[in-house]
């Protein structure tokens, strides 16, 4: 999708005030390109969008854990929610206070849970009895006073959103349960090196409505009900972007208004992704070759599933444009967009209407900020492509990350 940062002035795509052909001109394709303008946009909408609970904002690194990225919104004042010891790195990288990443996973290390007490971070989200009982051990081989634990709960509701992104219903692998959450509270005297002191939901990605999360915060403050020391309440992510004009999806402000009534004696912590930075980015490609197959009309780019593996893994549907826009006589074709890369399921998009265009014209995928670079593979022994930020001044660009050498792919080999 279009937005005030990614749009076209005559004719021409820009990110902010930067025409995208002159950056694919100096760097190559394939590209990603980030407006951090906008990733700072969206930042302060969430805020607004929630503003009477005046949440913790604690960006999900998982969406785009790329230094720049994670350190324009650091030093914005938000938080980190870090999924494995890497992301707490590169959070502490960019300077985050430890007390400002929450650390979630279903499946943390015991050498992670060890580095993320060492390293002091806010809040462990535990998801598992054994793990809490290994933070209370290691917390105590540590001499760490205590840690800070919110228990994951799942609340058994069904999000609606594609099903590989649905996390709180009852046979999800997140979360623990109600009756589990209900047990460990009962005897959290147990666990003499932990301060139980808030709740966590998630129950998905990409959410097409907010009634579900109302059911969930319902279904937590219920668990957490006799115990009116715990009073902070984590709701996760899932705030949905518009992946194309027709998607129609609950505002962010429709989520504040769901949960505000319900959690305005509570702590809020927010663990947006997707939202701050998805529609910040876009995959910059070039197209290498266009063929007729079976009658249907196919565009091969230098961009794959490699780069953006959400098309084959979600049946996700990104916009591609062109970068140069034809003139409106042109007439336009629905073409399938597919990379490189030997699979099938390789492709950027199906039925993308364009223009016809020749070997080398620039495509950009929309939306393309999130989980696309984070989720980048190597497969077909292809390098990873580079990110270029255009800075918060609209103006400036540099490169963020280098494109990879084959010497990359090789650098962590022995023959
Ligand atoms: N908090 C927790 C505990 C999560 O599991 C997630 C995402 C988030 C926050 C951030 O959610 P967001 O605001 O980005 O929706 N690769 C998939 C999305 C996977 C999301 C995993 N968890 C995709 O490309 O759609």
């Amino acid at each position: 999708m279009l937005n005030d940062s990614i749009r076209y002035i005559a004719n021409q795509l820009y990110c902010d005030e930067v025409s995208v052909q002159s950056i694919a001109d100096k760097i190559g394709t394939p590209v990603y390109i980030y407006s951090l303008k906008r990733v700072l946009d969206n930042l302060a909408r969430i805020r607004l969008a929630f503003g009477e609970l005046n949440p913790h904002v604690h960006y999900s690194a998982k969406a785009n854990a790329s230094l720049a990225v994670l350190h324009t919104i650091v030093k914005a004042g938000a938080g980190i929610d870090a999924v494995s010891g890497g992301e707490i790195y590169k959070a502490l990288q960019v300077g985050t206070k430890p007390e400002d990443i929450v650390f979630a996973g279903v499946g943390k290390t015991r050498d992670e849970l060890r580095y993320a007490l060492e390293q002091n971070v806010g809040w462990f989200n535990i998801e598992n009895v054994l793990e809490l009982q290994h933070i209370n051990d290691l917390a105590a081989e540590l001499g760490k006073e205590s840690a800070r634990v919110a228990l994951r709960l799942n609340p058994d509701v069904t999000a609606a959103t594609h099903h590989h992104i649905a996390t709180g219903h009852k046979a999800a692998k997140f979360g623990l349960s109600i009756e589990t959450v209900k047990e460990v509270l009962a005897h959290r005297d147990q666990y003499s090196n932990v301060r139980i002191e808030g709740i966590h939901i998630h129950i998905g990605s990409q959410l097409h409505d907010t009634e579900a999360t109302r059911q969930a915060v319902r279904v937590a403050l219920d668990c957490i009900g006799p115990y009116p020391d715990i009073r902070t309440f984590n709701i996760g992510g899932g705030m949905a972007v518009r992946y194309s004009p027709e998607e129609q999806i609950p505002r962010w402000e429709d989520f504040g208004a769901a949960v505000t009534p319900l959690l305005k004696e509570y702590e809020v912590i927010l663990e947006p992704g997707r939202s701050i930075i998805a529609d910040a980015g876009i995959l910059v490609m070039s197209l290498l070759y266009t063929k007729v197959q079976g009658g249907e009309p196919i565009y091969i780019t230098d961009g794959s599933m490699a780069e953006l593996i959400r098309p084959a893994l979600y049946e996700a549907h990104h916009e591609i444009m062109p970068v140069m826009k034809t003139s409106e006589a042109v007439s336009q074709k629905a073409y399938h967009v597919v990379g490189p890369v030997c699979e099938s399921a390789d492709a950027l998009g199906h039925d993308i209407l364009l223009p016809e265009l020749e070997a080398g014209s620039l495509l950009a995928v929309l939306t393309a900020g999130a989980y696309s670079m984070a989720m980048a593979s190597n497969y077909n022994q292809r390098t990873r492509p580079p990110e270029v930020v255009v800075a918060e001044d609209g103006k400036s660009w540099r490169l963020a990350r280098r494109r990879e050498t084959w010497d990359d792919l090789t650098a962590t080999e022995i023959i």
